[in-house]
């Protein structure tokens, strides 16, 4: 059964506006979900969020702290809930390391994978948010202030988007690739398909 979500996308593709009405839609079908994110979710996680986000580091210690937060969070907060009969939302997983840190930032994809094998829990369903990167660039122009990720430059994201989709074609079972160039209301009919099969 389904229980482990997980939300995907380059930065302005607009996935945390859906999970909000995601995690509702579910709500209103009785189930019991909590919400949380990566990096993040817990308090030493949303510490290592504050350092991730905005001070300027190696690849390795990069790729290293985004996988310390993962476990803490994995250990503190997903298998707790999911034990508990929770579902759980999370905004973003270890498919953002792969494409961030592996594709963005060229960190060797076998390095990534070793770090994988100390998360003993894998998302049962992962939405994709795919956009064509200037749409998405776009979006975050919004934005009053971008962190240290989002300030990356347009090829950047190309090369992030296609690490997304090298983990699709990975494991393509896994995967729900979600057309976000789409009006807001055209995604949730998108999300409310996916949601009659879970
Ligand atoms: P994001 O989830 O986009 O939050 P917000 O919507 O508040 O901006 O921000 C998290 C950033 O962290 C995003 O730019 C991607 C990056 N990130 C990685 O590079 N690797 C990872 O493993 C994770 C979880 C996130």
């Amino acid at each position: 059964m389904t229980k482990f979500i997980t939300f995907e996308g380059v930065d302005g593709a607009g996935k945390s506006t859906h999970l909000a009405w995601f995690a509702d839609a579910l709500r209103q079908r009785g189930m019991d979900v909590i919400v949380t994110r990566e990096p993040g979710g817990t308090p030493l996680g949303e510490q290592l969020r504050e350092i991730l986000l905005n001070q300027p580091m190696s690849m390795g210690a990069e790729a290293m702290l985004m996988f310390a937060s993962r476990l803490e969070h994995v250990e503190q907060v997903i298998v707790p809930a999911l034990h508990s009969g929770k579902w759980v939302i999370s905004d973003r997983f270890s498919d953002a390391s792969f494409a961030y840190q592996g594709a963005g930032r060229g960190m060797d994809w076998d390095k990534l994978k070793e770090l994988e094998r100390w998360v003993t829990v894998q998302p049962d369903l992962t939405l994709f948010f795919d956009v064509p990167v200037e749409v998405a660039r776009a979006r975050l122009a919004n934005n009053v202030s971008l962190d240290r990720f989002e300030q990356e430059q347009g090829e950047f994201f190309e090369r992030v988007r296609a690490g997304y989709h090298r983990r699709v074609h990975e494991k393509p079972a896994r995967y729900a690739v979600i057309d976000a160039a789409q009006s807001l209301a055209a995604v949730q009919q998108q999300l409310a398909a996916i949601i009659a099969t879970i």
